[in-house]
């Protein structure tokens, strides 16, 4: 596949999410990240693109400059990701859309329903992709439990039960913190905190595995820090469009619970549990039956769960991460040689070539021994004898 062209709004230096987008549009080699204009203060997003490989003429100080520079162009990118706080993600969507660019949209797209609606008729006015980056769909079990659903095997769906409830905005202590408070603050993130943030991927999650739409809710939001306005946990139930009752928690107060984003679907014929602390196993109860562990990369599991299986089935869905570590710490300390300066200590423990002569020690021993009924053999390599 040829290469395309990639562009990136916000996402800059010390941002939460921009590198995981960089990793996640890196992984496949599809995109090369052409240009971009990845911080709100000009100067900081020019450095950063230049420390990112972005030619100069492309490395703009705000979207505005990088909508006309890549307008003009030839090989314009092909793909613009919005990775800029909420309140920003209707003017920028709208505008790269008008212009005729595809989007990737962080969520939540927008600030307002009307503003949703309206991106949703630019999108289709224009003909270009607007993707909205509900992340956790992108999981090859979550793509299989939504194959198993959309095939009959659970039957009429009766029940889903979602939950995304983490504890890292418990502390009252902690919510005047600024990186905390603008989350609870209306001007910045909107007429809800918690549910938006959080309480959206869950819901997505729902719809995308149970192909039921939300149609009716009730919903009880409380704000657990009397200081905040806005909701630091809510319980949401819902009366689904095929008939199911979608019953959802999310919560920044849970102490002692990490991302917490878990879903349950329970049809007429079974039940599917999946938590994505624990991506590789999807849980598997049919109704009077025993519960099965459907693990990722099986070969008979749906072309859709096929298709995201990045590492072969045992590795943990994470395993080409560690492999990324490896090169960070080679590139620092490569870097490190080129710029006569000690590299970052933190980056100097990838396994060497004394590694890789223990381990050849290692198996030379374990087959003399295994030849000699176990005999205790050593194991060291001869030039660490003494
Ligand atoms: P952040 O505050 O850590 O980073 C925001 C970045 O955007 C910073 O680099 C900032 O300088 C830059 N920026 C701000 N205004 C800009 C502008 N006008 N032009 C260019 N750059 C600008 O925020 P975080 O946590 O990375 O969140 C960004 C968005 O991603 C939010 O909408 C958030 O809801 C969403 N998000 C989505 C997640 C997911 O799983 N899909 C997870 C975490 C965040």
């Amino acid at each position: 596949m040829a290469r395309l062209n990639w562009g990136m709004i916000g996402g800059g230096e010390g941002s939460q999410i921009g590198p995981a987008h960089r990793i996640g549009a890196g992984l496949d080699g599809h995109f090369t990240l052409a240009a971009g204009a990845f911080d709100v203060d000009p100067a900081k997003g020019v450095e950063f693109a230049g420390t990112l490989g972005v030619a100069e003429d492309r490395a703009y100080g705000d979207w505005r400059a990088m909508l006309e520079g890549e307008t003009a162009r030839d090989d314009r990118v092909d793909l613009v990701t919005v990775a800029t706080p909420n309140a920003t993600h209707y003017e920028i969507t709208k505008a790269f859309l008008e212009n005729g660019f595809n989007v990737l949209c962080e969520k939540p797209m927008t600030m307002t329903v009307a503003e949703a609606e309206d991106i949703v008729a630019t999108a289709r006015k224009s003909g270009r992709i607007c993707a909205v980056n509900y992340g956790y769909s992108g999981y090859p079990m979550v793509r299989h439990m939504r194959a198993m659903v959309a095939g009959g095997e659970l039957g009429r769906v009766r029940l889903i039960k979602a939950e995304f409830a983490h504890g890292f905005h418990a502390n009252a202590a902690d919510a005047d913190n600024p990186r905390i408070r603008w989350r609870y603050d209306p001007q910045q993130i909107g007429p809800s905190a918690q549910f938006a943030d959080c309480g959206i991927h869950a819901l997505h999650m729902a719809s995308f595995v149970s192909g039921q739409e939300a149609e009716e809710l009730s919903a009880d939001f409380v704000s657990c820090i009397a200081s905040r306005t806005l909701e630091d946990d809510a319980m949401v139930s819902f009366r689904m469009s095929g008939g199911a009752v979608l019953r959802l928690w999310t919560s920044s107060v849970a102490v002692g619970r990490m991302h917490g984003l878990t879903l349950q679907v329970f049809g007429e014929k079974g039940g599917l549990s999946w938590e994505q602390e624990h991506p590789n196993q999807l849980y598997w109860t049919p109704v009077d039956g025993r519960t099965q562990i459907i693990e990722r990369g099986a070969p008979d599991l749906s072309a859709a769960a096929q298709r995201a299986s990045r590492v072969t089935i045992g590795h943990a869905e994470g395993m080409p991460l560690a492999f990324a570590n490896i090169y960070a710490d080679l590139a620092e300390v490569i870097m490190a040689e080129k710029e006569s300066r000690s590299p970052d200590p933190a980056a100097t423990h990838y396994p060497t070539a004394l590694d890789g002569l223990r381990s050849m020690a290692a198996i030379s021993a374990a087959v003399e021994s295994a030849n000699k009924s176990g005999n205790w053999t050593d194991a060291r390599p001869p030039s660490f004898r003494g």
